[in-house]
């Protein structure tokens, strides 16, 4: 992990600065690599402005995204479907705060706090608020649960969902730093460019927007040298 770093750290640190200006708008609530997690949580009142149906199969025909992240999703189950004859299907998608918070307090009833915390973002934690994350399932499996990644279409996505701008945001192996446990069905929208470079370091989003920060910061204090 400490060389995938570092070689991720010096290939952002040969950007121009135009680019590293870019990235700021892209952090900020709104841009699509804003990050939110237990740490980092949105207002109980905030609503994307652009939410949209995504034109594909639903398990819930209202369930939305932000349109970018919508038409995004809607090649990426063509492209499965095309390339590979995977059916996909969109689980859920935009969560308000208020439904989030219903969500987390079931899974407590169920399963306990200590579980519930691995499995569902507190209310204000959770990317379904911010309208970039979708949750996947196939036309055998819609629940949501780790049988996802164990099959072929799973594998699909986990292996091509960056080319449509899509990140496997939570893996086993990261559970210390995102504090959930393996999600292989749930995809967050950050962008092409961004999702190829997260796929190929193999790093979590906290890892990759802490580093783009710390490029940022490098490249202001030069300058004032
Ligand atoms: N299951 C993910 C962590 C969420 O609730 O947003
Ligand atoms: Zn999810």
């Amino acid at each position: 992990m400490a060389a995938r770093l570092i070689a991720l750290f010096l290939a952002l640190m040969s950007l121009g600065q135009g680019t590293l200006n870019r990235y700021e708008t892209e952090m900020s609530l709104g841009g699509t690599l804003f990050l939110v997690n237990r740490d980092f949580v949105l207002a109980s009142n905030y609503k994307p402005e652009d939410l949209v149906v995504p034109d594909v199969r639903l398990t819930y025909p209202d369930t939305t995204m932000r349109k970018e992240a919508a038409e995004a999703l809607e090649n990426m189950f063509a492209a499965a479907r095309e390339e590979a004859g995977y059916t996909l299907i969109g689980v859920s998608g935009f969560r308000s705060y208020g439904q989030q918070a219903s969500i987390y307090e079931r899974k407590i009833q169920n399963a306990g706090k200590k579980q519930a915390m691995l499995l569902v973002a507190p209310p204000g934690a959770s990317e379904h608020q911010l309208g970039l994350a979708m949750d996947l399932g196939t036309p055998q499996n819609q629940k949501l649960n780790e049988a996802f990644g164990d099959t072929e279409a799973g594998a699909w996505v986990r292996e091509n969902c960056h080319r449509f701008g899509f990140i496997i945001r939570y893996k086993e192996e990261w559970t210390e730093i995102t504090g959930y446990a393996d999600e292989p069905w749930h995809v967050r929208y950050v962008g092409a460019e961004h999702a190829k470079r997260i796929y190929e370091m193999d790093i979590p989003l906290e890892y990759y927007v802490e580093m783009l920060r710390q490029v940022q910061y490098e490249q202001l204090t030069n300058e004032e040298r």
